[in-house]
């Protein structure tokens, strides 16, 4: 699966394919081996009917419920049963609303809080004004763009997976360059200060800048 193709059915879900199907070709691809997983797929594509799951029962019961079971204390769905198994079968649509607008909340306040913080100390930075005006507004724009694109992705149109890359390099370059450049200018006067004497200053007194 490519990357824009993961961030599409990571929120817009995929609508022709069940969540155990998904999650067979996704996270639990590794708990299975490939001849288990044909033919938990295979069982799946004729519609994953009761009458023959006892063809695939033993793998879910070796591979699966010691950590899907209610025993192992993990939040994860139980696969007990067929009829547990069943509920997995619908399409998968990715995050539901009330997961997104959870995940959206979380990351806009708590990551902004941070631009808040490296935005102060890199706004006392002695860059040009208009570039420490650009560099201070661009992480708040990138996280609208990347957050906002989480919802198109999901509602509008998978293009908008590109929006979701574009706004997380942009947001991690600004937020670099703010921090790089507030420690930059902090450190480097007195590293330089620091290693001053070491230069081989002739009469061996210490030079103190005015
Ligand atoms: C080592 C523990 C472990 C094993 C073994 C395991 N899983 Fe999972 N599974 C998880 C965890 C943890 C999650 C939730 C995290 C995630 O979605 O990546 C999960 C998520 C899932 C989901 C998505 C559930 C949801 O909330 O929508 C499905 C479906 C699934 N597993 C199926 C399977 C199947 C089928 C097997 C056996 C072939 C299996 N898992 C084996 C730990 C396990």
């Amino acid at each position: 699966m490519s990357l824009i193709q993961a961030i599409d059915a990571t929120y817009h879900g995929q609508p022709k394919v069940s969540e155990l199907e998904a999650a067979l070709k996704g996270p639990m691809a590794a708990m299975l081996s490939k001849m288990q997983r044909t033919r938990v797929l295979t069982w799946i594509h004729n519609g994953g009917r009761s009458k023959d799951y006892n063809q695939v029962a033993p793998i879910f019961q070796e591979q699966c419920i010691s950590c899907h079971s209610p025993k192992s204390g993990i939040p994860i769905p139980s696969l007990t049963s067929y009829k547990k198994i069943h509920k997995l079968l619908g399409t998968d649509v990715g995050l539901t609303t009330a997961q997104l607008a959870r995940v959206s909340h979380v990351h806009l306040f708590g990551i902004s809080i941070i631009f808040l913080l490296t935005g102060a100390i890199f706004a006392l930075s002695d860059v040009p004004v208009g570039a420490r005006v650009l560099l201070v507004s661009i992480p708040y724009l990138s996280i609208i763009m990347d957050i906002g694109s989480w919802w198109g992705t999901k509602y509008l149109d998978p293009t908008f997976a590109y929006v979701v890359i574009a706004g997380g390099i942009l947001m991690g370059a600004a937020l670099a360059a703010q921090i790089f450049v507030s420690l930059w200018q902090m450190w480097a006067p007195s590293l330089q200060r620091a290693f001053e004497p070491l230069r081989g200053n002739q009469e061996g007194v210490p030079h103190h800048p005015s």
